[in-house]
C-alpha cells in the first residue's frame, strides 16, 4: 500500500482498524451505548454515571454498554465468565506460602474479602515509601519482594493476572474512587497530557477515539470511552485475561505509536488519569470484552 494522506478522524479510525479510507465513511456510523442493565446475582452495577462538573464527559459509561449481547451475557453469569478460572487460581495463591520469609498473603492480610475490599477501586494509590503512586500490580510485587522475600511476578503472568482478578473481585460493585489531589496531582496531570497527546504514524490521541468518537463503530468494534473499571479483563481476542497496561499498549500499537513500558511511570500516570475519568463507575472485575 502506498503513502496516503489521512486527514479526517473517520479515515484515521478506519486506518487504525486496517480499512481502506473510502469504505470508512460508510462504516463509521453513529451507534450509542445500548440500554442493557448489568446485574450479577441480583446486584446491580452502575454502568452509567454523570461526568464530573469540570470534566470532559457529560456521561461516563462502562465499556460493557458498548459490547454486543453475546459478549455482555458472558459477564452476567459468573459461571459463564471465563475470568473466574483466574479468580479461583488467585484464591489458591492467596493462601500459598512462597519465598524465604515462609509467608503467604493470607499470613498477613487474613480474609481477602475483608482486607482487600475496596482496594481495586482506589488504585493507583500514593505510596509514601516509593514516593509515587503504585498500581495494584506494583503493590502486590512489593509485598512479594519485601514482605515475603519471594520473586516478583511478571506483569502479564498467569499468577499476577489471577491475583489482580481475585483482589479486584473483592471490590466488585464498588465505585471507582481514585485520589487525584495532593502528591497525586502531578501524576494525574502527566497522565492527562499523555491522554491528549497525538502520537504515532496516525497522529492520534486516546481522546481522538475514546472521547470524541465513542459510540461509533470501527468495523465490528463499537468504540467505548476506554474505561478501566473492569480490569483485568477477559478478552475473547486474547483468549485470556489481560492487564490495563496491556490494553493501553495495544491501543498505542493500533495507531502505530511506540508504546510506553508496561509498569513504567508513563502508563502508571495514564492509568491514574483514565481511572479518574471513570470515577463512580462500578468495579466489574473480571469483565468480559471482545
Ligand atoms: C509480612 C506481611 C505481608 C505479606 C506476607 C503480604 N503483605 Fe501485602 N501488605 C503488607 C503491609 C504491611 C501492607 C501495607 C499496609 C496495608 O495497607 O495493609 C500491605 C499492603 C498490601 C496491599 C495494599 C492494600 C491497600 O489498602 O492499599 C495489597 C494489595 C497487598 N498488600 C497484597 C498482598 C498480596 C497479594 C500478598 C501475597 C502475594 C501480600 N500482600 C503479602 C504486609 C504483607
Ligand atoms: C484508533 C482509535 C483508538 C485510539 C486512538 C485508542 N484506542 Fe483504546 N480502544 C479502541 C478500540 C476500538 C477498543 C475496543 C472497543 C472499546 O472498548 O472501545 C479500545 C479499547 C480500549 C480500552 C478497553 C475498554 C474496556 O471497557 O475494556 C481501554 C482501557 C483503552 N482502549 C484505552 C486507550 C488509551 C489509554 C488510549 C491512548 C493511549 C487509547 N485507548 C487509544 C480504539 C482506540
Amino acid at each position: 500500500m502506498g503513502t496516503r494522506v489521512i486527514s479526517s478522524t473517520a479515515a484515521k479510525l478506519a486506518a487504525a482498524a486496517g480499512l481502506a479510507a473510502v469504505a470508512a465513511y460508510a462504516t463509521v456510523a453513529l451507534a450509542g451505548p445500548n440500554d442493557n442493565e448489568l446485574a450479577v446475582d441480583g446486584q446491580k452495577y452502575m454502568t452509567e454515571v454523570p461526568g464530573a462538573k469540570d470534566g470532559p464527559l457529560e456521561k461516563v459509561y462502562s465499556g460493557w454498554r458498548f459490547r454486543n449481547e453475546a459478549t455482555q451475557a458472558m459477564q452476567l453469569d459468573d459461571f459463564d465468565n471465563p475470568g473466574f478460572t483466574n479468580v479461583e487460581t488467585g484464591e489458591q495463591l492467596w493462601s500459598t506460602v512462597d519465598g524465604e520469609a515462609g509467608k503467604s498473603c493470607e499470613s498477613c492480610h487474613g480474609d481477602a474479602a475483608e482486607s482487600m475490599k475496596g482496594v481495586r477501586a482506589q488504585m493507583p494509590k500514593w505510596n509514601e515509601a516509593a514516593g509515587k503512586p503504585l498500581t495494584l500490580e506494583h503493590t502486590i510485587n512489593n509485598c512479594r519482594t519485601q514482605n515475603m522475600k519471594a520473586a516478583p511476578w511478571k506483569w502479564e503472568s498467569n499468577e499476577m493476572l489471577s491475583m489482580t482478578a481475585f483482589i479486584g473481585l473483592q471490590s466488585r460493585g464498588m465505585p471507582v474512587n481514585v485520589k487525584t489531589d495532593g502528591p497525586m496531582k502531578a501524576w494525574h496531570d502527566k497522565g492527562k497530557e499523555i491522554y491528549y497527546a497525538r502520537v504515532g504514524q496516525l497522529d492520534m490521541s486516546c481522546s481522538g477515539c475514546h472521547e470524541e468518537n465513542y459510540g461509533k463503530m470501527i468495523r465490528a468494534d463499537h468504540l467505548s470511552q476506554g474505561q478501566i473499571n473492569g480490569f483485568p479483563t477477559y478478552r475473547s481476542k486474547w483468549q485470556k485475561l489481560g492487564s490495563i497496561h496491556r490494553r493501553f499498549k495495544g491501543c498505542m500499537k493500533n495507531i502505530r505509536a511506540t508504546p510506553f513500558k508496561v509498569g513504567g511511570d508513563e502508563f502508571t500516570a495514564l492509568e491514574l488519569y483514565v481511572a479518574s475519568r471513570g470515577q463512580g463507575l462500578s468495579i466489574e472485575t473480571p469483565a468480559v470484552r471482545n
